[in-house]
């Protein structure tokens, strides 16, 4: 039996909270904030999912900094998600700055660089009422939303049968 956790923070609209608890229940996980994580009971698992809302661009502060916290668990095998207001093709708005970059870039950026295994991805759109879009009743509303959610247990599906994981 593979042992999974679910590592997700949500505070926005607890969007991802939705989803990590569907993918959660798929994989018969647990589920943890990043606050509530012990580093030392890691090993102890087959597989780890990183997720939150895209905040700035990037997945939340909180997940980043678990992770760059986490020791070397070379190839231990892994998974990211997200919900986001607008599709990735959006976010140059916040990144343009800087440089376009995918939502996932700095989470995934930071679990390579620890010599994790992703073998899985997933996002979809979360209900945002951030800065200007709370004027106009908020964006993505209804997101997640059934759709979104079949989508997600198909992934944890995936990831399950998957010849890496476990
Ligand atoms: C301060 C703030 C910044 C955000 N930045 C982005 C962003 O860069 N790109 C985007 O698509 N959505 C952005 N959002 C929207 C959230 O990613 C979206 O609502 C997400 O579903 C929130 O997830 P949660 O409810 O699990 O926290 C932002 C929201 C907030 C409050």
């Amino acid at each position: 039996m593979m042992r999974t956790l679910v590592i997700c923070i949500s505070i926005h609209h607890k969007n991802t909270e939705i989803v990590a608890k569907e993918i959660a229940e798929v994989l018969s996980a647990d589920l943890l904030k990043p606050n509530e994580v012990e580093i030392n009971t890691l090993s102890e698992y087959d597989l780890i999912g990183f997720g939150s809302g895209i905040y700035f661009g990037e997945h939340h502060r909180s997940l980043l900094n678990l992770i760059d916290k986490l020791p070397d668990l070379k190839g231990k095998k892994v998974f990211i998600f997200s919900t986001s207001g607008m599709s990735n093709a959006g976010n140059y708005i916040h990144n343009v700055r800087h440089r376009v970059s995918h939502f996932h870039t700095s989470s995934r950026e930071r679990l390579v660089k620890k010599g994790f295994d992703i073998i899985g991805e997933f996002t979809c759109r979360g209900f945002d009422t951030a800065g200007p879009f709370k004027l106009i009743g908020g964006i993505s509303k209804g997101r997640p939303n059934e759709n979104d959610l079949e989508n997600a247990r198909g992934f944890a599906k995936k990831l399950k049968g998957s010849p890496n994981a476990g």
